[in-house]
């Protein structure tokens, strides 16, 4: 399998005071290109720390990761920054549209960020999920379900090999929950590895394979 994600005895801890608080204790994970895969966990388990540190929002751990081919550690901050927009894409609870601009030109932002304006692939990824209606429309104009969607083509733009998805069920209701974990699905079906952590298991279900976090590693489910 081509493992674009490869991480072994990930470490994170962090101060509180006098006190050191540890999060990850030695975390091992891989993802390859094209596999859906979930992780589960209480609050307070370090869902969202560990995908910040996956994410490159984060670099201050112990242990490590490869990311597409390369280790972490023999990058400079540039190639990390280049690295995010081009090769990661994020979608979280809560969708961070920009209310004064289009859908089609939300999604259109990341590309615009790495430099070209090259308008298409946009319109085109909102095609492929059916949903070129609301194209032209403001996020105002759209249910909350249809901007979480919008929110993740954006975060597909540029064509990531890894997208992480930080509880982006977790604000929408069953129905809407279902559209979006079929849009990963399909996500992932394209080539892209999609890594969705949620507090719900229903959900979490849904991926290809299903992880724990608990005790500061991932446990394959009870
Ligand atoms: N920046 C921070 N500084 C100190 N403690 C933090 C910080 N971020 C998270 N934590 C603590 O780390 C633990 C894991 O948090 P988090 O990764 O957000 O969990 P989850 O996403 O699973 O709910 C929690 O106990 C939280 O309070
Ligand atoms: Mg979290």
């Amino acid at each position: 399998m081509d493992k674009i994600v490869e991480i072994s005895k990930l470490g994170k801890a962090y101060t509180q005071g006098h006190e050191q608080l540890i999060v990850l204790d030695g975390l091992d994970f891989s993802i390859a290109r094209g596999e859906f895969v979930s992780i589960v966990g209480h609050s307070g388990s370090g869902k969202s720390t560990f995908l910040n540190i996956i994410g490159l929002l984060d670099d201050t751990y112990s242990g490590e990761i490869k990311l597409f081919g390369s280790r972490l550690e023999d990058l400079s901050e540039a190639e990390k920054a280049v690295l995010r927009l081009k090769n990661i894409g994020f979608v979280f609870q809560f969708d961070s549209l920009l209310p004064e601009f289009t859908v089609l030109e939300n999604i259109e932002m990341p590309a615009r960020l790495l430099g070209g304006n090259v308008p298409g692939p946009g319109l085109e990824l909102l095609k492929r999920f059916g949903l070129e209606a609301i194209a032209d429309k403001f996020p105002m104009e759209i249910s909350g379900g249809e901007k979480q969607r919008a929110a993740m083509l954006r975060a597909l733009r540029n064509g990531p090999a890894l997208l992480i998805a930080d509880e982006p069920t977790g604000n929408l209701d069953r129905h809407n929950s279902g559209i979006i974990l079929d849009d990963l699905r399909r996500a992932a079906g394209l080539g892209t590895a999609v890594l969705m952590v949620t507090h719900n298991e229903e959900a979490a279900g849904r991926a290809d394979r299903m992880l724990r976090m608990a005790g500061g590693r991932l446990v394959l489910p009870a």
